[in-house]
């Protein structure tokens, strides 16, 4: 089944909750997972608003660990605690606000397992190193590096997600995502023993979603910036019906 999952980054506010109700009410599509990863102060609404719908509800990181002396961060446990199913862990943008490194990502996806929590982790080249030649190697050096002993397809989902394609309008070729995901899908066998799902995300829209999530091993999408407009998501996430998983 396609997951579609929508990144809301530091976006919304209380007022924005609403989006979640117009996601809860609208017709649902047939044989697609949702999930919505707000902001921290909008999941408890969110779990409210979504409770007993189906659609999922995650976390957009999480600390190593489980409580402590860690000013400003939350747990995977607290993400649990707080009504979510998933959590998002390797972002670009925390690996550069954050310098997140893999080995800090591989410590929080064990700590998104530990809560019970499914990780979404994500990798992604920059355009500096797609320009190089260096986008499969350097995703197959962040999943080496990120990925624990342990990962299943039941606790473990991939985004591929380029750094130059995030809010950018850009998106690679079919032929680059499907050569990515293919790569990706080869190396998850190996790691979980058993086929990992593998989103891909950078500038999903409406209008390109058919598209995308058509394309062989793309078996959903992370969405962020037309995620925040129940509407576009919905439409996303119609486009997603019917595919093949
Ligand atoms: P955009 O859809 O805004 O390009 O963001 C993608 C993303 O980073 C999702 O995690």
């Amino acid at each position: 089944m396609k997951l579609i999952a929508g990144n809301w980054k530091m976006n919304g506010l209380q007022a924005s909750a609403a989006e979640a109700d117009a996601v809860r009410v609208a017709p649902r599509p047939r044989g697609v997972e949702l999930l919505l990863c707000p902001p921290a102060t909008l999941l408890a609404a969110f779990a409210g608003r979504l409770a007993g719908s189906g659609i999922g509800l995650g976390g957009q990181d999480c600390h190593a660990l489980a409580s402590g002396a860690h000013t400003g961060d939350l747990s995977a446990e607290m993400l649990a605690d707080a009504g979510a199913s998933h959590v998002i862990v390797g972002h670009s943008e925390r690996r550069m606000d954050h310098g997140e490194t893999d080995a800090i990502v591989r410590a929080k996806v064990q700590a998104a397992w530990r809560a019970g929590l499914v990780a979404i982790l994500c990798v992604g080249e920059t355009l500096a190193q797609r320009e190089a030649g260096q986008a499969l190697a350097v995703v197959a050096a962040q999943l080496a590096g990120s990925v624990p002993p342990g990962a299943n397809a039941a606790r473990l989902v991939i985004a591929y997600e380029p750094v130059w394609a995030i809010g950018s309008g850009l998106t690679p070729t079919p032929e680059q995502i499907v050569e990515v995901h293919q790569a990706i899908a080869g190396q998850m066998r190996g790691l979980a023993g058993e086929p990992v799902r593998v989103l891909y995300g950078g500038s999903v829209k409406p209008g390109n979603a058919a598209e995308l999530l058509a394309l062989p091993g793309v078996d959903g999408a992370l969405v962020g910036g037309a995620s925040l407009k129940a509407g576009d998501f919905l439409a996303i996430a119609a486009a997603a019906q019917g595919q093949t998983p």
